[in-house]
């Protein structure tokens, strides 16, 4: 690996990126420590052993877990200033950060402490980091529409600092239809709406984000790659998919690197977009993603630029008070 063709000082936007997968079994262990949490892991080393997931699910029930340790406003801001600070030294210049309020409500820990947290971070993110930022708030699609309908209600005080509204955890079993109503009430407040679809989830998933609520990206939509006609239709519609190259290898959505669709989707004429998911659990930030890309698929320098063209093309750069006032 020669260090004169990293690519991590090329510039990029990075957005699909979850908070609560930032966090490094070392600041875990840190925060656990400030707020008496015990975890059931004995060290960092012990913890690290546990990232050998089988699937979504597998990973999301440490994903979940490790959250107990994320506590106070400053917890939220520690944990979001450093993932800014190895997002930059990895080239990112724009990170739309998601986060899962009802992880936190769940466990007592209030809408205020989660967004005013992270906020404390990313409002000093451009001087600090020389990184531009925008919230996405995602609703767990295995838990109820009511509940994503009552976090969106409880993120009234915070619609000032939320740029849009995003789905994650258990895919299947949960089609976007489930939140049509919500995706519905969130286009009403002027927010952004993407989702997640197509991950483990079957390609109708992704058909149905678009066409019931109304998303503008798709965050993984790996399996679009099943069906030609769903390929076309993205293509032609220049819908930006958010793949996360090294996240579906963990997690096993794909068998190996070497086998990953990137290079089938580019050819097809896709909006394809490389980030980094969860970059604590998955082995790596974004510059780590684009260089494993390179590395496992031949990518030549033309695709790599447009892959990061791609990620300023598909980002909410547009000012959020602009256009919630017009
Ligand atoms: N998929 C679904 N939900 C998630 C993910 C993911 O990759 N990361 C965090 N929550
Ligand atoms: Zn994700």
């Amino acid at each position: 690996k020669s260090p004169y063709h990293s690519l991590m000082p090329l510039p990029k936007a990075e957005l699909h990126l979850h908070i609560e997968g930032t966090l490094e079994p070392e600041l875990a262990f840190e925060l656990a420590a400030r707020n008496g949490v015990v975890l059931p892991h004995a060290d960092t080393d012990a913890l690290r052993e546990a990232y050998r997931f089988a699937d979504l699910q597998s990973f999301l029930n440490l994903y979940y877990e490790l959250m107990a340790v994320l506590r106070t406003e400053r917890d939220f801001a520690d944990l979001a200033d450093a993932y800014l600070a190895r997002a930059a030294a990895q080239g990112v210049r724009h990170a739309e950060i998601f986060f899962d309020p009802q992880a936190h409500l769940a466990r007592g820990v209030a809408m205020g402490t989660v967004v005013e947290g992270l906020w404390a971070a990313l409002g000093r993110a451009e001087e600090r980091h020389g990184v531009s930022t925008r919230l996405i708030m995602c609703f767990l699609r295995d838990e109820s529409a009511a509940s994503a309908m009552e976090t969106l209600a409880a993120a009234g005080p915070y619609l000032d600092r939320i740029t849009g509204v995003g789905l994650d955890s258990a895919e299947v079993g949960h089609p976007p239809v489930k939140f049509r109503e919500v995706y519905e009430a969130a286009a009403a407040l002027g927010l952004r709406r993407v989702a997640h679809a197509g991950e483990e989830g079957p390609p109708e998933y992704i058909t149905e984000a678009l066409d019931v609520l109304g998303v503008e990206r798709i965050d993984h939509g790996l399996r679009c790659a099943e069906d030609p006609a769903l390929v076309e239709r993205l293509v032609r519609e220049r819908v930006p998919l958010t793949l996360c190259p090294l996240s579906n290898v963990r997690l096993r959505t794909v068998d190996t690197l070497a086998d990953h669709p990137l290079p089938a989707l580019l050819d097809a004429g896709l909006m394809c977009t490389v980030n980094s998911d969860d970059p604590a659990y998955f082995g790596g930030y974004a510059g780590d993603n684009f260089d494993a890309v390179r590395e496992a698929l031949g990518l030549d320098r033309e695709k790599l630029r447009q892959l990061a063209r791609n990620s300023f093309l598909a980002a909410f750069l547009e000012d959020d008070e602009e256009r919630r006032t017009r």
